[in-house]
């Protein structure tokens, strides 16, 4: 099968591409991305050289270039992963987030419309389980839970998930939704909560706490997603939505102190020697108390459960982050020092 990746270069992806593309060789991988800030080449460096594997510069807002992509690539599945995803950028900007996570979905939607037979071609539409909005103490997310989208990214992704079931209803084009909560691993922007606590313990600098720290976010570590998505492309029924999740809530006080745990762990340091770096600092607007995710749906329907503890998945996220002081410090170049005084400047 001809496989279309779009944002292939950012975290989700290239941890897609790097499982996938040496162990499913039946597929060829054509990998779209406009390289954005959030891109790191280094990311798809062990893949670059392989046969079925194909990278494409460009950007999926634009129109022209998707149909003519399609109509060159004749892709079959199409797994959509390139959107704007940092909520606090989203809230200093929103404008790129509706260019992407809108227009892109848009595009590509065209050009499914456009170029597939019936019968032909499936989109397999990936989201976050931000769209719900905070979930109430005691109760998790599903799949039928209503849209309640607090911040602009959440509300473009709401908006692209609505885009995605329209074409469906309308159009007959068979579509696959999947809603993921928190993400974390190898290959992830330092931007995010999880890198951010590593690239700053490491050079001893603050590490960030929004508001009080109790806000809960369940944690799913990035090779279980990707495993997710192939559960659900190949055992997942035509237009239904699977919520992804690890089931497994933390605060985010607590979450960093595991992250430092583990960092402390592996460089063989002791467990407190980065405690003093915790920093609270003022809170961000919108701020969604607790997502929870109810992920029977996927387990029952796909057979899908996560592998990782949260300790495994934890060492393997730090280990690739000390390993790979380059691809950090990629990273960690151009604007990245911009960003982080313009988020964290005012915030003391
Ligand atoms: P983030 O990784 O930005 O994901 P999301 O906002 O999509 O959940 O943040 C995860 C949680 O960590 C979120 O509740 C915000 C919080 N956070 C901090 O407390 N400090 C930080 O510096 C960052 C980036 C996030």
């Amino acid at each position: 099968m001809r496989v279309l990746v779009t944002g292939g270069a950012g975290f989700i992806g290239s941890n897609f591409l790097n499982a996938s593309v040496p162990r499913r060789r039946e597929h060829d991988f054509i990998n779209v991305d406009c390289l954005s800030y959030a891109a790191n080449p280094k990311s798809l460096e062990p893949i670059a050289g392989a046969p079925n594997y194909r990278f494409v510069e460009g950007n999926i807002a634009d129109f022209a270039f998707v149909d003519a992509l399609f109509e060159r690539e004749r892709p079959e599945l199409v797994v959509h992963l390139a959107a704007e995803t940092h909520v606090d950028r989203s809230i200093f900007g929103p404008r790129d987030f509706v260019t992407s996570n809108v227009v892109g979905t848009a595009s590509l939607l065209e050009a499914c419309r456009k170029h597939w037979r019936p019968g032909v071609g499936v989109f397999h539409h990936v989201t976050t389980d931000e769209v719900y909005g905070p979930a109430a103490a005691g109760t998790k997310t599903t799949e039928s839970s209503p849209y309640a989208p607090q911040n602009p990214y959440a509300a473009t992704k709401a908006a692209s998930d609505h885009l995605v079931r329209a074409y469906a209803a309308t159009y007959g084009l068979s579509v696959r939704i999947t809603t993921s909560t928190n993400n974390f691993g190898p290959r992830q922007h330092p931007e995010k909560l999880v890198p951010l606590v590593i690239a700053n313990a490491l050079v001893g600098k603050a590490v960030p706490i929004y508001g009080d720290g109790k806000q809960v976010r369940d944690w799913i570590y990035v090779d279980d997603h990707c495993d997710a998505l192939w559960a659900v492309i190949e055992k997942g029924r035509p237009g239904e939505t699977y919520g992804v999740g690890a089931e497994r809530e933390l605060a985010n006080l607590d979450m960093v102190r595991r992250v430092l745990g583990a960092l402390a762990l592996e460089m063989g340091r002791p467990q407190e020697a980065f405690e003093h770096l915790l920093t609270f600092v003022a809170d961000r607007p919108a701020h969604d108390r607790r997502y929870a995710t109810d992920a029977s749906k996927l387990a029952r329907e796909c057979g899908f459960t996560c592998k990782h503890s949260l300790d495994e998945g934890l060492k393997k996220t730090v280990r690739f982050y000390l390993d790979d002081a380059a691809w950090l410090s990629a990273a960690k170049s151009g604007a990245y020092a911009a960003w982080i005084e313009e988020n964290y400047g005012k915030r003391h």
